[in-house]
């Protein structure tokens, strides 16, 4: 077999340590664009809507801004900014997708109460859609469902307000970028 010597390869089952090592640096940096893709992600927001009363961007900022000045921690404040962020991409799944992606970054319960929060929420319109509106009480031993109880009640499901004082998503640009610059929970 040739040795490959080059800083990429043409397939892995001829890479070297070397390689292998190069790229992890190179991973590594990559980490500082993870903010702004998580920026970028949230801004496509704006351009769904969906039926509701507000776009989806301002009811990320609404949930998240409800959250802070309940005195939320930030890992919470930024899951609720987050929570709907899979949205951009395809509304199916999106709760698992989004706690997907936010699980490096946050301790697990917060992940968690993004993963379930459709369950939550589903206390208020799942009866319209011939389903369980108690779907939450599968969850009634986790840990953490009175964090998720909280988020669905008092921040996500009443922020469709559009005559609520809703902050731009720029308020919240120090917070993602203090949260998602490194992975602390990889
Ligand atoms: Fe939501």
């Amino acid at each position: 077999m040739p040795e490959t010597t080059t800083t990429s390869f043409p397939s892995m089952d001829v890479s070297t340590r070397e390689q292998w090592d190069h790229i992890a640096r190179e991973s590594i940096d990559d980490w500082a664009n993870v903010p702004d893709r998580m920026l970028g992600m949230l801004r496509a927001l704006s351009g769904i809507t969906n039926g509701f009363a507000v776009d989806q961007l301002t009811h990320v900022c609404q949930t998240a801004a409800r959250a802070e000045r309940a005195g939320a921690d930030p890992e919470v404040v930024a899951a609720a900014l987050c929570h709907d962020i899979a949205k951009a991409v395809s509304e199916p799944n999106h709760p698992a997708v989004a706690a997907a992606l936010l699980k490096p970054y946050v301790r697990p319960e917060v992940a968690w109460m993004v993963e379930v929060h459709q369950d939550f929420q589903g206390r208020h319109y799942y009866a319209f859609m011939g389903k369980d509106p108690e779907a939450r009480r599968q969850y009634a031993d986790h840990p953490a469902y009175e964090l998720a109880e909280r988020f669905a009640d008092e921040w996500d499901q009443t922020s469709f307000d559009p005559d609520y004082d809703t902050p731009p998503l720029e308020h919240f640009e120090p917070l993602v970028r203090e949260i998602f610059s490194s992975p602390r929970r990889a």
